[in-house]
């Protein structure tokens, strides 16, 4: 196995080894070279965004998709074509990405935290009616790192309460609950199209809907609240209601229509990537694998692991044993890292509640939005998932088996050797993922 390398022996793993996503080849590049030699780069209606809409809706089996410039700008979109505004509480799990709670404030309305599921880390639908208030609108539920939110319970609550539901599918595009795509299951469906993203543009988002009303609401909130002349198609230039420029672009939909064509292959390598890791990582003592729900296709945005020391019977908390078990693995090679490092709540913007320009709106509209108070410890699975995740990076496509197997060689060498893994722990060393890998060429 050989001396480790945070002790100064041969990592496992070259950087130059593992490759970055998205993969980008010879038919990305000639979907945007259609569009640099066509009579469009813009344009809500314009022919790359209009096509890619349509498939969009026709992958995920829903009547109304409509392309944007985020994922937030989705969310959005998606929040005030509900009619959701001042006053209103929206249900949004405590262990996410700030845009899902942040599309709420910018909503004008008002985020309240449901703690998580300690095995799946999605939003756990026991806690969900002690949070419901008469103000309260709408669920968020997120599918997070892949994996879709329990989506019958969930719906049930929403049902019985009256409740929207809009997915924050952002991190999930063809994951699958009991045989249905996500992104089927709300009132709307945001989708990410970040450059990290399993279907990625750069930069861009989707929101699909069935419910014609909210698709108009939701046309005329994309451009300025512009309407579009019936006869015409024209433009009429008069803002009926107060919208937002979250158009996408040509370019952007141009190379999103190229990788969608190869979503599915690249969500199973990413599957098969990630099942080898859960394979071999779960023999490991201290190491947790993501669980995954029988029924539940999890198409891995992300891949995380948990470090329990206790189950090496140390006696070391779990934030000291992980930082050094990053520091360690990182010096093998192995792309690790945190990524939330504290629930949302937790956040700076939540604990001074400052809001739009430092006015303390939304909260200051209503006396329960003033009484809020967002602690971090509130939520306790979110916490305690925070101080012991660690993310596994380079397992999605072009990297495949073989750099699994460094991977897996990488942790049971860290594994073997854990007193000079603890030795280390406290030296100043890297033990964070930069997010920037090498290109395929
Ligand atoms: C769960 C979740 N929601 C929303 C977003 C926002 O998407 P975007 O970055 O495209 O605005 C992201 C992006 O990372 C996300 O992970």
């Amino acid at each position: 196995m050989g001396t480790l390398a945070v002790d100064g022996g041969k990592p496992v793993v070259r950087l130059e080894e593992i490759k970055q996503w998205p993969v980008i080849d010879e038919r990305d590049k000639a979907a945007v070279m259609r569009v640099l030699e066509s009579d469009y780069i813009c344009g809500g209606d314009a022919p790359e965004a209009t096509a890619l809409e349509k498939e969009w809706r026709e992958y995920v089996g829903r009547q109304f998709c409509l392309t944007t410039n985020s994922g937030t700008a989705a969310l959005h979109m998606a929040l005030a074509a509900l009619g959701i505004g001042p006053g209103d509480e929206v249900l949004v799990p405590a262990y996410t990405f700030l845009a899902s709670a942040s599309c709420v404030l910018h909503a004008n309305a008002i985020p309240v935290f449901v703690d998580i599921d300690r095995r799946t880390y999605t939003m756990e639908p026991s806690q969900i009616e002690a949070k419901i208030s008469e103000r309260t609108r709408a669920i968020i539920p997120v599918h997070l790192h892949g994996l879709s939110a329990d989506m019958d319970e969930i719906l049930k609550i929403a049902r019985k309460h009256d409740l929207f539901v809009v997915e924050d599918a952002c991190q999930a595009h063809g994951a699958e609950f009991k045989g249905k795509k996500v992104g089927t299951f709300g009132d709307l469906a945001a989708f990410s199209l970040n450059s990290s993203k399993n279907l990625c543009a750069g930069e861009g988002g989707l929101l699909v809907m069935d419910n014609h009303d909210y698709y108009m609401r939701a046309s005329m909130l994309r451009m300025f609240g512009d309407e579009i002349d019936d006869e015409t198609k024209l433009r009429v230039y008069n803002a009926s209601i107060l919208g937002y420029m979250y158009r996408n672009q040509e370019l952007p939909a141009a190379f999103t229509r190229a990788q969608l064509q190869r979503l599915d292959e690249y969500n199973n390598a990413r599957i098969k990537n990630c099942n080898y890791l859960t394979e071999h990582l779960s023999g490991i003592k201290g190491v947790h694998v993501p669980y995954i729900p029988d029924h539940y296709k999890h198409v891995y945005w992300m891949y995380i692991i948990e470090f329990y020391p206790e189950e090496l019977g140390l006696s070391i908390s779990p934030e000291e044993f992980r930082v050094g078990m990053e520091k360690a693995l990182f010096a093998e090679g192995v792309q690790v890292g945190q990524w939330q490092t504290m629930p949302v709540p937790a956040q700076d913007l939540f604990q001074t509640k400052k809001g739009i320009s430092s006015s303390g709106f939304p909260w200051n509209y209503t006396d329960r939005g003033r009484a809020i108070v967002y602690r971090g410890e509130d939520y306790p699975n979110s916490t305690d998932l925070c101080r012991r995740y660690t993310t596994v990076n380079g397992f999605q496509p072009p990297n495949g088996i073989d750099l699994m197997k460094k991977y897996v060689a990488a942790f049971e060498k860290v594994f073997a050797n854990i007193d000079i893994v603890l030795k280390h722990k406290n030296d100043n060393l890297p033990s964070h993922f930069s997010g920037r890998l090498f290109r395929a060429k």
